[in-house]
């Protein structure tokens, strides 16, 4: 009688076993794709993340011979933004990502299991992929007594982290929630919330910051990790270079206002109908690193500064905390704020002071940034693109890195 029962979650584990056995080449072959699909989706990661064309063959090569990366999504204190934000990447699109290229092995928002057979999930997507699966992390994490803020299945936010950290080949902290313990650590921060690289010590660890970070970044970040193998170039702050390099200012479409000395004043006054700089209304562009100015929102159709409001500085720790965000920057305390004060005043030079600035703080911030970052962006070669005769080795050397 028990041999006539199938259980249903079994046939859906065995099948998806073996689907994560073959490699994408084999995968999409056996879906009629091909291999030009993997060169397609290669050249859009590497065009945006400024990556040279030629590097497009070699990261398609590599992700012909890889299998499905294993990822489990984990959700602490946050609003589902990021989630939201994540599942209208344009390209990739979430589809592409989730149904060719990885295995979202457990996402409390997205997957279909519940209760008992989602934590179950969780638990043996960790046991079948140990040491090689990547660690997405939503929302920050709170601390205060004993962590008792925030649970799930009966485990505290820092329990479930701790543990599914301790076998994950990388982690990416996604939004500044996870980052830099965002909107639930604002002051007074009742919870003792902060991000995930304040707990987890011995893995890569990848902040995409921004609340909530562009689309296109965090499936760019997943898919340049799957298509090279290795980690990306971060900053001091363990941002992606390619996305994080730059300021919203740098890349601003009305900067030349800015170094014009064109201010709006207000929300609907002359110079705002004008589309002048927003900077005396508050925007935070010139203290901000992101890639909304050049990626955009929406599949590339605006951003905040192009419909008509000032950055908010979301991609940078403490913004929320950091003064009104109708304030200009140059009221906050400190070098840039002052500088900026007095280039603004002066119109034509303040391009030139600011560049200066931010320069000086870029330098000084890649300095600070730890060997330790530096090697594992450069040199880290991670074994998520290995055939799986090859992810056989012994991952521990990468992970040492960290
Ligand atoms: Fe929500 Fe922002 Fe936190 Fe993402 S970073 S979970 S969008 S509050
Ligand atoms: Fe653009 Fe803001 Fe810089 Fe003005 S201050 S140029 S609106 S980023
Ligand atoms: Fe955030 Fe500023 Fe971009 S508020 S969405 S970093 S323009």
């Amino acid at each position: 009688m028990n041999q006539m029962f199938k259980n249903p979650f079994d046939e859906i584990a065995n099948k998806r076993l073996a689907a994560n056995a073959q490699t994408l080449g084999e995968q999409l072959a056996n879906k009629g794709m091909s291999r030009r699909s993997l060169l397609k989706f290669s050249s859009y990661i590497a065009a945006i993340m400024a990556l040279p064309p030629t590097v497009a063959h070699a990261m398609a090569e590599k992700l012909a011979a890889t299998r499905r990366q294993s990822v489990i999504w984990l959700s602490f204190q946050e609003c589902t933004g990021c989630t939201e934000s994540f599942t209208r990447s344009f390209s990739p699109t979430l589809e592409d990502l989730i149904f060719d290229f990885i295995s979202l092995d457990y996402s409390e928002t997205l997957m279909n299991a519940s209760g008992v057979a989602a934590e179950a999930a969780r638990k043996q997507a960790m046991a079948e992929n140990k040491g090689k699966y990547i660690l997405v992390v939503e929302g920050a994490i709170p601390l205060k007594d004993g962590g008792i803020y925030s649970a799930s299945a009966g485990e505290s936010n820092l329990e479930v982290l701790k543990d599914t950290a301790k076998d994950a080949l990388a982690i990416i902290a996604v939004g500044s929630c996870a980052t830099f313990g965002g909107i639930p650590a604002a002051f007074p921060n009742p919870t003792g919330a902060v991000g995930v690289d304040k707990i987890i010590k011995d893995k890569p660890i990848i902040n995409v910051s921004g609340c909530p970070p562009i689309p296109e970044v965090m499936t760019g970040t997943i898919s340049y990790i799957l298509s090279l193998g290795k980690l990306p170039e971060l900053d001091d702050l363990g941002r992606p270079l390619s996305f994080y390099g730059e300021t919203i200012h740098d890349r601003c479409y009305r900067r030349p206002f800015y170094e014009r000395g064109l201010f709006a004043k207000s929300f609907d006054d002359e110079g705002a109908r004008k589309g002048y700089c927003l900077y005396e209304v508050g925007c935070k562009g010139p203290i901000t690193y992101n890639s909304c100015a050049t990626l955009k929102w929406n599949g590339g159709l605006t951003f905040p500064i192009q419909s008509g409001h000032g950055c908010l500085g979301c991609s940078e720790p403490g913004f929320w905390d950091k003064g009104g965000f109708y304030e200009p920057v140059s009221t906050h305390k400190g070098e840039v704020g002052k500088i900026l004060l007095a280039a603004a005043g002066a119109g034509v030079v303040a391009g030139t002071a600011n560049a200066v600035v931010m320069r000086s703080r870029r330098a000084q911030a890649l300095k600070r940034a730890s060997k330790k970052a530096q090697s594992v962006a450069d040199n880290t070669m991670l074994p998520v693109n290995k055939t799986s005769k090859d992810t056989n080795t012994d991952t521990k050397g990468d992970n040492d890195h960290a």
